[in-house]
């Protein structure tokens, strides 16, 4: 047999395999309590109303939806996606729209029409480790520009040190990615002023923001906040921002159905870049999402959706405050909307090990070393509070209580009780 390794691509050779969806299956196992996968609670899908909503495609327009359709995606659907967004304020055509499979399919679309090997995004550390492999697919780097001590943002100070310093070494810097609404794995949210600042920044050095907002409706404490595509659009409207939306968090991941808003140009090199990957979305469900938007319940879904993962995360938070060690540096986030919550661990707490430790006590976690594109840290760990029931965030934390308390007192113990540990 001939080696493999000398005919792939450099792109296929630069692939990284996603932490998460590894961790994933390690973490089926049904004894285990999962507080790794992003996964929307199960309980929120309208599943009676999916299914007539189904039905009625069935019946009024099967050939249509059966047939193949358009690379920018079904008339129908983006009708009633262009009503969804004005309700935030957004003023759309269809050229602004593109049907993509889902926000993943996006994410990938963007190193593809932007990047050459070696050009860099600017993004937070930690970033979306979905979008992490999608950049390091096209031979893309990443310039990290870590997180204000406020949590409200990027550190401004950073970003400016560090993009001079990236120009002075002759860097090429296409674009800036940003999950500005509870950030994945962060939990964080962009405050207005800071949302100007990078808007500013963006314009002042003609880069363009891909502004990836798959949490942006979760929010279920406080008032929303103004999308970076909607400041543009209200302020200056120099059509920098490419926003990316999606059906997985306030509705259904399965559909894997998502939209990009973005200026008509863009849209349409976007679309000569679909055509090449799957000529179009799955016809069948973006008429069968049209279907199901046009009986306007997807608001009552959002709205039932942020109350339970506010109910999820309120008891997440108290079962940490009730079962975690108390020490100044183990902290963890209260996010005001998202799936997650962010855990610091002591700075000898090496997360990436103690994962296999966790899984013995039959609970998981992502390990924050994913999230980073260079120089990771590894005391840190992504916690997901929608998806598990009530009674399992209290026996999950538990578990991972006793882990972490095992491995404080294991390095306080100092080496002959490290070797004790080792059988957790
Ligand atoms: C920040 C972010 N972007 C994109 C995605 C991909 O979402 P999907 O492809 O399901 O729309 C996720 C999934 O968890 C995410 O957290």
């Amino acid at each position: 047999m001939f080696d493999l390794e000398k005919i792939y691509s450099k792109n296929a050779s630069n692939m990284r395999k996603s932490v998460i969806r590894e961790l994933l299956k390690l973490t089926q196992q049904p004894d285990i309590i999962s507080f790794a996968g992003g996964l929307p609670a199960p309980e929120t899908f309208p599943v009676e109303d999916l299914r007539q909503a189904a039905d009625r495609v069935f019946t009024n327009s099967p050939m249509k939806a059966l047939q193949y359709g358009t690379t920018e995606g079904d008339a129908e659907l983006k009708a009633e996606l262009i009503k969804f967004e004005q309700r935030q304020g957004m003023k759309l055509g269809a050229d602004n729209l593109l049907i993509v499979s889902a926000s993943q399919q996006a994410l990938d679309m963007m190193p593809k029409i932007f990047l050459d090997p070696g050009d860099y995004v600017i993004a937070g550390r930690p970033t979306y480790v979905g979008t992490i492999q999608a950049i390091q697919s096209y031979q893309g780097k990443i310039l990290g520009i870590p997180f204000s001590p406020e949590n409200d943002g990027f550190d401004l100070v950073e970003l400016e040190k560090r993009y001079e310093r990236a120009r002075r070494d002759g860097r090429r810097i296409k674009y800036i990615y940003v999950i500005p609404d509870f950030q994945n794995p962060s939990g964080i949210c962009w405050s207005l002023a800071k949302r100007k600042a990078l808007l500013e920044f963006a314009y002042r050095e003609n880069l363009l923001i891909v502004e990836d907002a798959p949490y942006r409706e979760i929010r279920f404490i406080g008032e929303h906040i103004p999308s970076l595509y909607l400041l543009d659009q209200a302020g200056e409207d120099r059509g920098i921002v490419i926003n990316l939306k999606t059906f997985s968090k306030i509705l259904i991941p399965g559909a894997r159905v998502g939209w990009i808003i973005a200026r008509p140009e863009i849209i349409g090199k976007l679309v000569i870049a679909k055509q090449a990957m799957d000529l179009c979305t799955n016809v069948f469900t973006q008429c069968w999402l049209a279907e199901y938007l046009k009986t306007g319940k997807i608001y009552e879904v959002i709205e039932k959706t942020c109350g339970l993962y506010r109910d999820k995360r309120n008891h997440m938070v108290k079962m940490f405050e009730k079962h975690m060690p108390k020490r100044w540096d183990l902290t963890w986030t209260e996010p005001e909307g998202g799936l997650f919550l962010w855990i610091s661990l002591p700075k000898y707490i090496d997360t990436d090990q103690m994962i296999h430790k966790a899984v013995a006590e039959k609970v998981a976690y992502v390990v924050g070393s994913a999230f980073y594109f260079d120089q990771p840290e590894h005391n840190a760990m992504r916690i997901n509070f929608s998806y598990s029931s009530m009674g399992k965030i209290e026996e999950g934390v538990k578990r991972l209580a006793k882990v972490i308390t095992a491995e404080i007192d294991a390095h306080e113990a100092g080496p002959r009780g490290q070797t004790s540990v080792e059988g957790v």
